[in-house]
């Protein structure tokens, strides 16, 4: 009887089970929201506490918005139940700053900041003609090889250079791992990043164990009609930009019925999209799996990215889609503008710009730091699609200027210096 009370003390003594742990954000369906998850390993009556900051006319005390509490047994062979949190702080303002915490009865959490801009944001002066950042990367994991990527992002917040994060696909190297700790360990390397900036997500194929179970569970994704909570796929509009993020896993793993429910879902997202192209004149495509790829002894640059093209790189034509952005190859690939595996000339080209291009352009950034290492050599022979490629660890930044300028630049995280970069530039919409 000793040794359980003895149990029991220690148990409670230990912070971690009652301590706010985990804490990511994310953007919600509607605007000027902003959703907070995070978990304890004891059930508590939690809630999120927060006030703006920086902005003008407004002095307010701390609010506070209570949390909605979902049990989930992270584990496998071992049970490891575990309450998943979420709050969804209301009514911000694009030109403030909010600075919040989470308390339970037992503990609260830091202090941490994020922007007050969300998809849809209407500033005074159109959010469209404000500089929008967000970076972007897929393949990131716990291991060594994630350190770097994970380093310069925690230096590169503290200049709050960008607006939100797009990790598209292959997270922590998996989720469900050992009894899903190493999605706990993933969710905490990345809190400073992801408790102060919205972390978007899309599914890779490290995700994919039981039906996406942990992807689904620890992630939550903006609502639309067609995605039944599955956050899979879903889309918004910031600055001068609507995004798209879809789930290239349902194709390599064949479940017809629901390619076909996000396929309606696209359709339709796309012809919105294209209708509101004066206020939104960039669209961007963000999937894992590549539909372009150099690698060609590997089934994911072959026939697997054959298969993707055959359902989607029409839509992107018809829909005029400006740059789609992938992962999944341990490398970063910039191409040119590309058709039917062909580049595609624009009014002007060169190295670094593409002004009026006519096609889809295919980036792939999938060297975030993955746990395998570099298992995806450059290959010797490019092809004629390809301007340039590297293996460094890294991540890339889109800043969309405003209508008619956007750049993409590729920083390496171990040399940490800018090693490519392209812009965008257009003064018309193909197709319209
Ligand atoms: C953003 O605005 C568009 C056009 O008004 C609307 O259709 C869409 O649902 C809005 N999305 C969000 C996230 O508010
Ligand atoms: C996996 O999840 C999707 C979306 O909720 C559902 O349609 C499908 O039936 C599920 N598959 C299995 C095998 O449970
Ligand atoms: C939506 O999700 C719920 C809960 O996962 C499930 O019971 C329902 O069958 C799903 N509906 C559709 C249309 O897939
Ligand atoms: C691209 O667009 C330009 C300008 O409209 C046109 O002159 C050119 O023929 C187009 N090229 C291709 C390959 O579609
Ligand atoms: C758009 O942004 C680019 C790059 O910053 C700038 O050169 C250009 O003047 C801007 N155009 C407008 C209309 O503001």
């Amino acid at each position: 009887m000793l040794k359980f009370y003895l149990l029991i003390w220690l148990a409670l003594a230990s912070s971690s089970i009652y301590q706010p742990e985990q804490i990511h954000l994310s953007w919600t369906e509607h605007e000027n929201e902003m959703r907070v998850t995070w978990i304890t390993y004891l059930q508590l009556d939690s809630s999120v506490k927060y006030r703006p900051l920086l902005c003008s006319n407004i002095l307010s005390d701390w609010l506070t918005v209570p949390s909605s509490i979902q049990g989930f047994n992270a584990g496998e062979i071992i049970y490891r139940l575990q309450y998943i949190y979420t709050s969804v702080i209301p009514n911000l303002r694009p030109d403030c700053f909010y600075e919040y915490y989470i308390t339970n009865p037992m503990a609260q959490s830091k202090v941490y900041m994020f922007s007050g801009r969300t998809p849809n944001s209407s500033l005074p002066n159109k959010d469209s003609q404000n500089l929008l950042s967000m970076i972007i990367y897929g393949d990131l994991g716990i291991g060594k090889n994630s350190k770097h990527v994970k380093n310069r992002l925690s230096q590169e917040i503290k200049i709050r250079s960008f607006l939100g994060i797009l990790h598209i696909g292959d997270i922590a190297y998996d989720m469900d791992q050992d009894d899903g700790m190493v999605g706990d360990r993933f969710l905490n390397s990345v809190q400073d990043i992801a408790a102060n900036f919205a972390y978007m997500v899309t599914p890779g194929n490290h995700e994919i164990r039981h039906n996406m179970t942990h992807y689904r569970t620890r992630f939550k994704m903006p609502l639309n009609d067609a995605n039944n909570g599955t956050n899979w796929f879903y889309s918004f509009n910031l600055g001068a930009a609507h995004f798209i993020i879809i789930n290239t896993e349902l194709y390599i793993y064949d479940h017809p019925e629901q390619i076909l429910t996000q396929f309606n879902w696209l359709k339709q997202d796309l012809e919105y999209a294209n209708k509101n192209r004066d206020t939104w004149p960039w669209i961007f495509v963000l999937t894992h799996h590549p539909l372009y790829c150099s690698l060609m002894t590997v089934a994911q640059c072959t026939h697997e990215a054959e298969l993707l093209r055959s359902s989607l790189e029409d839509l992107w034509y018809e829909y005029a889609v400006d740059i789609m952005f992938e992962a999944h190859n341990h490398y970063y690939e910039r191409c040119t503008p590309i058709y039917k595996n062909a580049p595609i000339k624009s009014e002007y080209d060169d190295f670094n710009t593409h002004y009026n291009a006519n096609a889809t352009l295919y980036i792939i950034t999938g060297n975030g730091g993955n746990n395998e290492g570099h298992n995806d050599p450059v290959p010797e022979v490019w092809q004629e699609w390809t301007l340039f490629m590297t293996e460094e660890y890294g991540y890339g930044k889109l800043e969309v200027f405003n209508k008619t300028h956007m750049r993409w630049i590729q920083y390496g995280a171990v040399s940490g210096r800018e090693i490519d970069h392209v812009w965008l530039i257009k003064d018309r919409t193909r197709f319209n």
